[in-house]
Order: structure tokens, then C-alpha cells, then sequence
């Protein structure tokens, strides 16, 4: 299988690269040159948001499939995938489930409503419309049966450079006393980048097209199996204070960015992140590890880079200021 990963050096797209790599498949990836590549494929140079950034791609022979990891405005995914259309089989496009209207409802499939005002060749306008704008751009392109919509929702694992789980990772590492969002049976939803990775590449082998919902299955894991598998995994001093919803919000914690992950229970929030259905992505060979395994491949990573994960400079950072933690553990300690 030959590979075109346009991007494949960071977090997602290295994860599908590496992968690739050990099925033996030939991966070229298609990049600035800002970030290392991983050993073994080949790199070509360029950037997407130049006129003719995409020139290195224009003398090549041709690739059985492109992986696409761009996540700002549509029309680098518009100009690559027109250039690409002849050239090669199949386009998987990262794409979100940011896609859906908000706020979708609790066990959403592939058919709920989309955002409207999305367009294959815009500028940037914002995260869900640029997503959808991505995945129109590829369809226009490569149609409906040669386009692959890969509908992530919250990624963690290896390399991310979001700082999700780092961040719990760091604090928990840190000991004491440590602010857990309740309730600890909480259902959580969310990928290993790893898993996404293998069902990418099987999709490829499959020659599957259409959207699908990326995600565990509901309920995959909880904030106390989370949590508990931080503590493990650090082999940290750190003691849970589970913290009742009401709490949290009360002491002005912003859920998914400042505790990243949780989001409260009963809300849109929740039906929205963690709350997906992803009965296609199963039938067509997703298979999940357990939560145990996410936490520790992400330490393991984050220890050995010095523990300091990497942040990518157009996402908020993420994580809970420790005087606003003191506070919220102060509310639920006189609340006992
Ligand atoms: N994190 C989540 O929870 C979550 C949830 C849902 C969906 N997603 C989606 O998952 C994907 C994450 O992708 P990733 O960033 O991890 O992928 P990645 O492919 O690992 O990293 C981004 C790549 O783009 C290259 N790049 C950046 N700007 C470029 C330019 N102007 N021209 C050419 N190449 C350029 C970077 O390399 P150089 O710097 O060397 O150029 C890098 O290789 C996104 O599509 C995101 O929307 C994420």
C-alpha cells in the first residue's frame, strides 16, 4: 500500500504514519518541515496555505489512499484533494464531530442534522464549519465512495499535543489532595489515537467511504476508571476528592478546559461529547483498548519527552489553575 499523509509529524496523522509503517506500507508525508517526521517514511515539503505550496506533491506517481489531518480553514483540503483526485484512491479526511448542529442529541449517528454556512472553499471561519467545509472539499473531489469522513471525537493517547491528558497526568503526578469531578461513575467517551489509527488504515485495506463516528462506545470508560488509572500509573500520592457536579460549577470551573475531559452530568455538554453513537465504526472493525492502556502508553510517551507535552499554538491551553483547585476542594470540604 503506498500512503500519502498529508501532515503525519505531530499527534493524529503520526499516530496513522507509525502505524502504516508497521504494516509494511510505503509512507510518504507531506509537510512544512517543522516537525520531525517519524523514521521510516519519506518526507516531501511544502505549505498548504501557499499558492503553489503544494508543488512537491506535483511530480509523483500516485498513492492508493491519502490521510488528511488538516483542521483549519477548508481550502488547503480543496486544493490538495482536486490535485489529488486522479492521483489517488481513496481520501480520509480527520474530520470532528464538531460537525453536527449543536447541541446534537444523546446517541447521535452519522444521519444527525449538520452545521449550516459551511463551504469547500472558505477561509477560516470556525472549528465545526471548517471541519465540514474539509469534508466537502474532499467530496466534491473524490465523491461519495471514494471519501472517507472520519468523525473523531475527543482523542487522547501518545503525542497529543492538545493537553488533555497530560494535564491530568502532571497534576496527579504532583500528589495530594486533587480535584475529581464527579460523579466518579461518569460515563466518558473518547478515542486512543491508536485505535483511531488502526481503523484508518483497515478502512483504507476495506475501501470503506462515507462518515463515521470515530469514538469509543459510550460509556467505554468513567472519570473514576480515568482518574484511578492516572493515579496508578504515576504511582503518585495524590488523593481523589470526588467533587459533586454542582460544586464544581459553583466555584466558576469551566468543564472540558479547565478540567479537561469532564464535562457535567445531564447536560448538552455531555450528550455532545460523550455521548455518540458508533455502532458503523464497530461493524467496520473499530476496536478499542482499555482505559488502563491509554493512560499508561501517554505517560510512558510523556515521561520519556521529559514531561512536558506539546502544545499547538491554535488551541487554548487546557487545566486548572491551583488556587481556583484550593478553592473548589475549600466548598467541598466544608460541604462534608
Ligand atoms: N484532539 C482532539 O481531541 C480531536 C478531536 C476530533 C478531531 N480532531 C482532529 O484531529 C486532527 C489532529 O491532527 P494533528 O494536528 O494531530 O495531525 P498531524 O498530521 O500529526 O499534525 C499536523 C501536521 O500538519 C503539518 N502542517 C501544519 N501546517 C502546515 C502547512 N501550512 N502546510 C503543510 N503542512 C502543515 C505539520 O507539520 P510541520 O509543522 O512540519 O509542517 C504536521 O505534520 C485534526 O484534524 C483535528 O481537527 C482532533
Amino acid at each position: 500500500m503506498r500512503l500519502l499523509m498529508l501532515g503525519g509529524t505531530e499527534f493524529v496523522g503520526r499516530a496513522v504514519a507509525e502505524a502504516a509503517l508497521a504494516r509494511g506500507w510505503d509512507v510518504t508525508v507531506f509537510h512544512r518541515g517543522r516537525h520531525e517526521p517519524p523514521a521510516g517514511v519519506r518526507s516531501l515539503h511544502g505549505d498548504r496555505t501557499a499558492p503553489d505550496g503544494l508543488a512537491a506533491l506535483a511530480g509523483e506517481p500516485g498513492w492508493d489512499a491519502v490521510v488528511d489531518t488538516w483542521s483549519a480553514a477548508p481550502r488547503p483540503v480543496h486544493r490538495a484533494a482536486r490535485l489529488l483526485r486522479d492521483r489517488a484512491g481513496r481520501y480520509v479526511y480527520v474530520s470532528s464531530c464538531s460537525v453536527y448542529a449543536w447541541p446534537p442529541a444523546a446517541g447521535y449517528t452519522e444521519d444527525a442534522p449538520l452545521v449550516e454556512g459551511a463551504s469547500a472553499e472558505a477561509d477560516r471561519t470556525d472549528y465545526a464549519r471548517d471541519k465540514r467545509g474539509g469534508e466537502l472539499a474532499v467530496l466534491e473531489s473524490f465523491g461519495p465512495h471514494r471519501s472517507v469522513l472520519v468523525r473523531a471525537g475527543l482523542i487522547l493517547g501518545p503525542y497529543e499535543n492538545v493537553g488533555r491528558l497530560p494535564w491530568w497526568l502532571t497534576r496527579i503526578a504532583r500528589g495530594g489532595p486533587v480535584l475529581a469531578p464527579g460523579p466518579r461513575e461518569l460515563p466518558v467517551q473518547y478515542i486512543d489515537v491508536r485505535d483511531l489509527a488502526e481503523w484508518i488504515l483497515g478502512a483504507v485495506e476495506r475501501e470503506l467511504s462515507g462518515p463515521y463516528n470515530l469514538i469509543s462506545p459510550r460509556g467505554h470508560t468513567t472519570m473514576g476508571a480515568l482518574l484511578d488509572a492516572c493515579v496508578r500509573v504515576t504511582g503518585a500520592a495524590a488523593e481523589l476528592r470526588w467533587t459533586a457536579p454542582e460544586v464544581v460549577l459553583d466555584a466558576g470551573i469551566e468543564p472540558w478546559t479547565q478540567l479537561p475531559v469532564w464535562v457535567p452530568p445531564g447536560s448538552d455538554l455531555h450528550d455532545g461529547l460523550h455521548g455518540a453513537d458508533v455502532s458503523r465504526a464497530l461493524a467496520t472493525g473499530l476496536r478499542c483498548r482499555p482505559v488502563t492502556e491509554t493512560v499508561a502508553g501517554t505517560w510512558n510517551w510523556l515521561t520519556d519527552i521529559g514531561g512536558t507535552a506539546p502544545r499547538r499554538p491554535d488551541r487554548p491551553p487546557v487545566g486548572l489553575d491551583p488556587a481556583l483547585e484550593s478553592k473548589a476542594l475549600a466548598i467541598n470540604s466544608r460541604d462534608d
